[in-house]
């Protein structure tokens, strides 16, 4: 297995894994112009594994100089339960903390049983003490 900083030359291949991936939400956001504008803002946070037959593994991580945020955590069906998600997600902590990030933040969809064993088994603290609120800023829901 191969990591390697995810780059907008990954996109389709990421698409693809992730529109077949139940623990992913792909919004409007998600456009290949979205991705590029988020890789080009937060460069060397997100990564790849790739295998022989193509990309099987996605992270993906910003910033905003105090908080990291976690997303597209991803591992092709086919790979799963080899190490590939633990190891992505320390290289995806170990840039952040080179970044001066110490900590992070992610979502995972309520029904997604597997994401949360999956992260408890990393240290990942489940939040009761905070609620989420979300604002859209015009027309378009599914930004
Ligand atoms: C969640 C996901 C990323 C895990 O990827 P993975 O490469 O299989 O994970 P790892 O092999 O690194 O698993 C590490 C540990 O996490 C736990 N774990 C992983 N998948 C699990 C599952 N389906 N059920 C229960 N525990 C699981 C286990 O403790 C596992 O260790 P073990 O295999 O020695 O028992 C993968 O199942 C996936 O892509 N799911 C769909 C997308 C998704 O839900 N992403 C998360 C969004 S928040």
């Amino acid at each position: 297995m191969h990591y390697r900083t995810m780059t907008i030359n990954d996109y389709d291949a990421a698409i693809a894994l992730w529109s077949e991936s139940e623990g992913v939400r792909i919004r409007d956001a998600d456009s290949r112009q979205g991705i590029e504008k988020y890789l080009l803002r937060n460069p060397g946070l997100s990564f790849v594994a790739e295998a022989e037959e193509g990309l099987v593994g996605t992270i993906m991580a910003g910033h905003d100089g105090k908080r990291g945020y976690v997303q597209h955590l991803s591992v092709a069906d086919s790979h799963r339960r080899l190490g590939i998600a633990t190891r992505l997600v320390s290289l995806c902590l170990e840039a952040l903390k080179n970044e001066g990030i110490q900590k992070s933040h992610l979502m995972i969809l309520p029904e997604n049983e597997a994401a949360q064993t999956f992260w408890a088994s990393q240290g990942w603290a489940y939040r009761s003490d905070i609620l989420l609120y979300s604002f859209v800023n015009g027309d378009n829901h599914n930004v």
